[in-house]
């Protein structure tokens, strides 16, 4: 008997791939983290946390005890939802922290931020459906919900996040409702700034008049190095239809792949549980043990957030006084509160894609700004890290940067 030969798809194509890949790229920062892989880049690029602060002894022992104490369960499949006692910390926590109200069966643990971004693009998004954002936004919210076919409006802001005023507008200009409102309200990615706490009020209100749901994203909430902590939209009076989101990876690790949806409203959160299973059945049974286990150690989770907030408010001060001290005339940048980033603008007629080429020769490199912006081209901006440089390399770099935009200036290309 002979082994019939694949035939080809009729149009010669074996692999014919969904229309809902045509806009998938490869997100701009992880293939600049190759260029600042070499050795010796000072690198303002990642959004990567200082791993030097990272809480390893502690996670040790959390991981230790984990396997000492509940291991078969820790290494067994689980159940989506979550693992019961870490929801319930989640709770507590946010009441702390936040003043959200909310209960563990509105608790879904995922498997970091980003799959919740997936998620609810996969529950809520129809090809066509819009989302509002900030413009600039973050890339990684505009590539997950890309792959549901999307649209975007933009909505206009400035040092105090979006405008209602314009929110109000594209509301009412709107054609189709919009599906989402999707906000970074604490010291955005990439901008670094933070919605003030009128505007919350404000947009709450907007959101609530209006029936469109609000996706707080809140990675760095609790990366405050100045100003006053303000509430989180979901914990503001008459938030309805909120669905709110958090991670560890700011505050203890990315690479447990640990963070979490509230989602108050039933019928969308028993749509995203079976998504969700369909994605990865659920998190890791293991991180999730391991992230309770720390969190239950008796104040070493706060010890750690107050060890890493004087070294980071350090850092942005440092990178603050090194643009002032370096950068020509005709730049400006943003001053946050809090998060990873800032976000600089170079004078008109600087392409931050091109500089970045003079900048990599000078071994120093950011993102160029260009991806996050949102309906248009803006060449002029760029995203700086200063989370994960120490003190000498974000002068050094800063320095370096400030040469790198003189000679683009003067000609250099
Ligand atoms: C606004 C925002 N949302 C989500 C994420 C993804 O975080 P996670 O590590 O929890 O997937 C990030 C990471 O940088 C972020 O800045």
């Amino acid at each position: 008997m002979s082994l019939a030969a694949p035939q080809p798809a009729f149009d010669g194509h074996v692999f014919r791939f969904a229309q809902r890949t045509g806009r998938l790229r490869a997100s701009a920062i992880r293939e600049i983290l190759k260029v600042t892989a070499m050795p010796d880049v000072i690198s303002f690029a990642g959004g990567l946390p200082a791993p030097e602060l990272f809480p390893i002894e502690h996670f040790a022992k959390a991981c230790h005890d984990v396997l000492a104490h509940d291991g078969a369960a820790a290494l067994q499949y689980s159940v989506t939802e979550g693992y019961p006692p870490l929801r319930e910390w989640i709770c507590e926590y946010l009441a702390r922290v936040n003043h959200i109200a909310c209960t563990p069966d509105q608790v879904l643990i995922i498997s970091g931020s980003q799959q919740g971004l997936d998620l609810i693009g996969k529950v809520l998004l129809d090809p066509g459906d819009t989302v509002i954002i900030e413009n600039p936004a973050y890339l990684g919210a505009i590539q997950a919900f890309d792959a549901y076919q999307a649209q975007y409006v933009n909505v206009a802001t400035d040092d105090n996040g979006i405008v209602t005023a314009d929110l109000i507008r594209v509301l009412r200009e709107a054609k189709r409702k919009p599906k989402l409102l999707y906000l970074v309200p604490n010291f955005q990615n990439p901008s670094g700034i933070t919605l003030s706490l009128q505007r919350r009020r404000d947009v709450v209100a907007i959101a609530a008049e209006h029936g469109i749901p609000i996706y707080e994203d809140d990675p760095y909430g609790r990366l405050r190095y100045s100003g006053e902590h303000l509430p989180s939209l979901m914990s503001i009076a008459g938030s309805r239809n909120c669905i709110y989101m958090s991670t560890v990876s700011k505050t203890i690790a990315p690479g447990m792949r640990v963070a979490w949806l509230v989602i108050p409203d039933r019928e969308v959160f028993e749509r995203v549980v079976p998504a969700k299973q369909a994605a990865d059945l659920h998190t890791s049974s293991f991180t999730q043990r391991a992230v309770y286990a720390y969190a239950c150690q008796p104040g070493v989770f706060e010890a750690h957030v107050a060890e890493m907030l004087p070294v980071y408010a350090r850092r942005r001060d440092l990178m603050l006084e090194s643009l002032a001290r370096f950068m020509p005339e005709g730049t400006s940048w943003t001053r946050p509160d809090g998060g990873l980033f800032l976000w600089a603008r170079m004078p008109e007629g600087v392409d931050t894609e091109e500089l970045l080429e003079l900048a990599s020769r000078r071994l120093v490199a950011f993102v160029p700004g260009r991806p996050f912006w949102v309906n248009c081209v803006v060449r002029n901006t760029m995203r700086l890290n200063f989370s994960n440089a120490s003190d000498e390399m974000i002068v050094e770099g800063i320095l370096r940067l400030g040469e790198a935009v003189r000679a683009y200036m003067a000609g250099a290309k």
